[in-house]
């Protein structure tokens, strides 16, 4: 008789793992890793189980390769896919990973109807329109990782060249999950001041492109993709599902009239917990941060739309 939660993570390698190990060690809820690659999830599951039994805690942490296995999750985290490579775009992915959310969420809707799906494979904005679709849930309970990554990334820059703790630095980002994120500046704040007034613009401006590029940095450093930022930030949204936070997260979601704008998924503000997303939160910007926005919302609906009817999905 399971007394705690289940999350399901589709997809054990480094970014699946990486969620994993930061569930398990926040002691959030029992584990279950799944991959189609024989050994791998059972792998990962035994070895996050010998590190749980180190740390004391007490977690039921399993691998499976049967996508059935989602069976009687809260939560169904959705990492599976081609990671990019360097100088490939996270759109060049969009129909071969479009593919394997499509498989999943097929699965999701018979195995775990009644869960609340984090999309987590790349490119995010498009994946979780395609999950949604394939899902046929409320949006409520589809949620796109991805400003909390690049807020993050914003916050650690900021703070770092500040001199400051990330807690005093409060930033966002919108639009799009890659070349076309906004990362705010009208509405960030360090240490109670607004941002304008601690740094210069051409100082911010270098901030905020190295928040776009900061994905394609760390694929060019190490070779692959982030895995362990995106496990801490995942593993802040499952908290805030698990235990009802109701925080204001940077996520990606389906607009239904927020910002003028219906039926595009886009990274934006809304606050998250025991349902998925309680609320989008339309935050202010400034004349040339909202055209930032415009023009990514509508890069996103166009290429969202080529990815939807290449892959049939209507
Ligand atoms: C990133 O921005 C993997 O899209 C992810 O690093």
């Amino acid at each position: 008789m399971r007394g705690r939660p289940l999350v399901s993570i589709v997809g054990s390698g480094r970014v699946g793992t990486a969620c994993a190990l930061f569930l398990m060690m926040r002691s959030l809820c029992d584990i279950r890793l799944i991959d189609v690659v024989q050994g791998l999830p059972q792998g990962e599951a035994l070895d996050i189980s010998h590190a749980a039994s180190i740390l004391g805690i007490d977690l039921e942490i399993e691998g499976s390769n049967d996508l059935g296995d989602v069976k009687g999750s809260d939560i169904v985290i959705v990492t599976a896919g081609f990671a990019r490579k360097p100088g490939m775009t996270r759109e060049e992915l969009a129909i071969e990973n479009g593919k394997i959310v499509r498989e999943i969420c097929e699965r999701v809707r018979e195995s775990a109807p009644d869960s609340i799906v984090i999309v987590v494979t790349n490119p995010v904005d498009i994946m979780t329109s395609v999950a949604l679709k394939v899902l046929k849930f409320p949006r409520e309970r589809v949620i796109g990782f991805s400003g909390i990554l690049d807020s993050g990334r914003y916050r650690f820059l900021i703070a770092k060249r500040l001199g400051v703790s990330v807690r005093s630095v409060e930033a966002y980002v919108v639009g799009q999950h890659g070349e076309r994120m906004v990362p705010l500046v009208s509405s960030s704040r360090v240490c109670a001041q607004p941002l304008a007034r601690t740094l210069s613009r051409d100082e911010i401006d270098k901030i905020r492109e190295r928040v776009v590029k900061a994905g394609e940095e760390i694929i060019k450093l190490k070779g692959w993709s982030a895995s362990h930022a995106v496990g801490a930030g995942v593993s802040e949204l499952v908290e805030d599902i698990l235990r009802d936070k109701r925080r204001l997260e940077n996520v990606s979601a389906m607009l239904q009239g927020e910002y003028g704008v219906r039926d595009v998924v886009a990274e934006v503000l809304a606050i998250v917990g025991r349902d998925g997303i309680v609320k989008i939160v339309e935050i202010d910007m400034d004349e040339e941060e909202r055209r930032a926005f415009v023009e990514a919302v509508n890069w996103i609906r166009e290429i969202t739309s080529k990815v939807l009817s290449s892959l049939n999905i209507v």
